[in-house]
This record gives structure tokens, C-alpha cells and sequence, in this order.
């Protein structure tokens, strides 16, 4: 443990607080977090006390077929085996006809909480509706320039408190919006304390997203679904019933969202959005009839020529935006929207939930045949070869070698580049 950081740690520059941070904890290199100057300037304007930024891996994800169009999905992740595995399923998928999405609501509610509130007051509130809608009419203007805007307000008891809780709906189009409904909530305190007699507790958006519901489905011939030895009917099958034990057994579903979300957080990651926004949202809607549940369902069907189709429906709520926030300003976002051909919002939720189901038929498809280690052992190789000291070219042979042996220790990869070096293999790539 380093001594502490200074009370005004805020107040000073990057670099100062650098220096402040590197003292404090002796063997810190603070040019790891970061040596890009643009950058590590942007990251002080983003956050507050900011020392740098942290960069992780940005991949391309090929082949996806959503609503007819191509579409090449940039996804930011940690994970190794998360791009692989969505290129592996969007082309299975692609060759099924691809993802058709549905839904498509730009909807962010704000929700504000009453406590005194008269009898009458939600009544009284809803039939001021217009006041209401006045008194906010400047905030929202420019939203409504964009074919955005108020879309209503209702009113409701809560159950066991009795507080008032009013919910106002606001169509931000293309952005997330959490910034305007807050202050729209907010903006409308005073009239709501005048109309309902009563204090408000607190104004702010929810991050349910209940009206952002995206929709992808997927219908996938079973013969293309082979794998691992194992008939592509019979992966199918088991596939269907591995998804009725994540809609079963809320521990199994838990895992089985999270590699769901392994998809759609890249997404939303990759281009700026808010991660926590679309998780929060995604794991309160599995648990919507009062159990955890996997947001995904699988059939079998048959058609009329006998022949049979895997089909696949991911349902969630996708609150991403393609404008405002860190969007605008990072960068790297702006240049995953405009691999993704700049889209609107609706659009992206789409890929969003395509990206997700996509994950989720390749988790399912390596879990029911082969197991996830493979694949997963597969990818950690370069991982491996990396810490031990193999570099360019160095690094694919090395973990190729592994990959061969079915080695994937640190000693299997010292060994493997050892090797490598004394057959003189793959000088010029690691000098690169
Ligand atoms: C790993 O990141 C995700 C999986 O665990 C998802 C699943 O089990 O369905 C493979």
C-alpha cells in the first residue's frame, strides 16, 4: 500500500497527478495509463481526476445478415473467444437468412416519487397534463425538431408506501437520453409539488427500458449446425433444451445472459454507449415474471418439405443512443458508428440484439458438443505465449505449437519458444 492521494488531487493536471500517483506507489510506471497525449487530454474533459485512459482490445465481428443488410459489428471486450465465436454464429445464421429484428421504440422514461401527496393529486396531475408539457416545452424543444419529444405522462400509487410515482415518457430518438429526461423530471418539481399537495422525494430517469424493447430472430436449417462429431439435428435438440434450463434454473440463466451480454456490452462499449444502462435493463427484464430467466427461446420446427429449422428470439431492452454523451467525443465510438454505416439508434439496438443472440447459439452450440474450454484454450494460447516473452510472428508459432500439443501452461509456452528461437523461426516478425 502507497501513501494516500492528496485531498485536492482534483484540482491538479494530469501530469501533476501522475507525479502525485507514481510517488505515492514507488515501482508505478504512470505512462501505463496511457501514452497518447489526444487521448489522455480527452480523458480529463470526460472524468473527473483522470490520470489516463485504459485500452482494451476493439475487434470486428464479420459476416452478420441483419434485415437483409451486411453488417460488420465492432465489439470491445476483454474476452478472448467473444469476436470469434460472434463471427462463427453470424455466419451459420447468415446462411439461415440472417437476424430479423423487430421493436424499435426510442422511448426513455423519467420517473418522479411524491410523498404527501392529497388524494386527488394523480388525477389532478394527469388532467394538467398540457401545463405540464408546457413547462418543459423549451428543454424539449430541440428534441422535438428531431420528431422526438413528450409522449405523455401517467400516475400511480406504489403499494406498500401509497407514495405517488409519476412517469413521464419522452421519445429521445437517437440518443440515450438520460441527461435531458433528468432534467425534465427535475425542471417539472415545482408544479408537481403545486398540483400534488405534496414534496417530491426524488426525479430522475429509469433505466428499466421497458419501452426500448428490441427483438432478433434467427431461424437456422439444423443440418449446418454439426459440430464436434455430433449430428447437426441432434445439436439442435440439445441446444433447445440447454435454453429450457437457462429458462428453468435462474443460476444456469445467470451465465447464460452474461455470455448474451458478452455480445451487446462490446457493442454498446465499442461505440460510447453506457454498458451499465444496457445491463441493468437487460437483467431486471430476465427477471420480469418474478424469476431470473435466460432472455432467449429456441424451437424446433419442421417444414412442410420435413426438413427442420432451429428457431432462436432474443427479447431484451436495448437503451443504447448514437448521439450525445461520450459518443460525440470519443474517437473510437465515432469511428465504430461509422463502420457500422451510422446508424440511428433503433438500428444499432438491432445489431445490438443480434450481436447478443449470436453469442449465445455459439455458446450453446460449443457447450452441447465439444464443451467452451476448447475453443476458449484455443484463443488463450496467444495470451500464454505472450507473457512468455514471445512476440510477433514468435507469438502465433509459439501458440500454434501449443495448440498442437494441447498445452497451454506458462511452461508449455517457455518450452514451445525455445524452439521456436533455436530453429532461428520468426526473427523478422519479432523484431517488428
Ligand atoms: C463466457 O464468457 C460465456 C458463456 O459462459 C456463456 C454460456 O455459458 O452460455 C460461455
Amino acid at each position: 500500500m502507497g501513501d494516500r492521494l492528496p485531498g485536492d488531487f482534483r484540482k491538479s493536471t494530469v501530469d501533476e497527478r501522475r507525479h502525485m500517483v507514481a510517488g505515492a506507489h514507488p515501482g508505478l510506471d504512470a505512462t501505463a495509463f496511457g501514452r497518447d497525449d489526444e487521448m489522455v487530454e480527452l480523458a480529463d474533459v470526460m472524468v473527473e481526476s483522470s490520470v489516463g485512459y485504459l485500452a482494451l482490445p476493439l475487434g470486428v465481428a464479420t459476416g452478420f445478415l441483419i434485415d437483409g443488410e451486411r453488417v460488420d459489428v465492432p465489439l470491445a471486450t476483454e474476452e478472448p473467444s467473444v469476436i470469434a465465436a460472434s463471427t462463427y454464429a453470424a455466419r451459420i445464421i447468415a446462411r439461415g437468412g440472417g437476424f430479423e429484428t423487430t421493436g424499435g421504440e426510442t422511448i426513455t422514461t423519467g420517473q418522479i416519487y411524491v410523498e404527501h401527496a392529497a388524494p386527488d393529486a394523480d388525477q389532478r396531475i394527469v388532467a394538467h397534463e398540457e401545463r405540464l408539457r408546457l413547462t418543459v416545452a423549451p428543454l424539449l424543444a430541440a428534441m422535438e425538431a428531431r420528431g422526438g419529444g413528450w409522449r405523455g405522462i401517467r400516475s400511480c400509487r406504489l403499494p406498500d408506501s401509497g407514495l405517488l410515482r409519476l412517469e413521464v415518457d419522452i421519445d429521445t430518438r437517437d440518443a440515450m437520453g438520460a441527461n435531458l429526461v433528468n432534467s425534465v423530471v427535475e425542471h417539472l418539481r415545482q408544479d408537481v409539488e403545486a398540483l400534488s399537495s405534496g414534496r417530491v422525494v426524488m426525479a430522475i430517469l429509469s433505466n428499466a427500458g421497458t419501452r426500448r424493447i428490441r427483438r432478433a430472430r434467427i431461424a437456422v436449417p439444423v443440418s449446418i449446425l454439426a459440430r464436434g462429431g455430433v449430428p447437426g439435428p441432434e445439436v439442435a435438440r440439445r441446444i433447445v433444451l440447454a435454453n429450457d434450463i437457462a429458462r428453468e434454473d435462474p443460476a444456469r440463466a445467470v451465465t447464460h445472459n452474461k455470455g448474451i451480454m458478452n455480445g451487446v456490452t462490446a457493442l454498446a462499449l465499442a461505440t460510447g454507449n453506457d454498458t451499465r444502462a444496457v445491463e441493468a435493463a437487460a437483467h431486471a427484464y430476465a427477471s420480469r415474471d418474478g424469476t431470473y430467466r435466460a432472455l432467449t427461446r429456441y424451437r424446433l420446427d419442421e417444414r412442410p418439405d420435413g426438413s427442420r429449422l432451429l428457431r432462436g428470439e432474443l427479447e431484451m431492452p436495448v437503451p443504447l443512443g448514437t448521439v450525445g454523451g461520450a459518443i460525440g467525443i470519443h474517437p473510437t465510438a465515432r469511428a465504430s458508428l461509422a463502420l457500422l454505416g451510422d446508424p440511428d439508434a433503433a438500428t444499432l439496438a438491432g445489431i445490438a440484439v443480434s450481436a447478443g443472440l449470436a453469442q449465445n447459439l455459439a455458446a450453446l452450440t460449443a457447450l452441447v458438443t465439444e464443451g467452451i474450454q476448447r475453443g476458449h484454450m484455443g484463443l488463450h494460447a496467444e495470451r500464454v505465449a505472450w507473457v512468455a516473452g514471445a512476440r510477433g510472428e514468435e507469438r502465433r508459432l509459439v501458440a500454434a505449437a501449443m495448440r498442437a500439443r494441447g498445452e497451454y501452461g506458462t511452461n508449455a509456452a517457455k518450452e514451445a519458444l525455445a524452439e521456436v528461437r533455436s530453429q532461428g523461426g520468426a526473427r523478422k516478425g519479432a523484431e517488428r
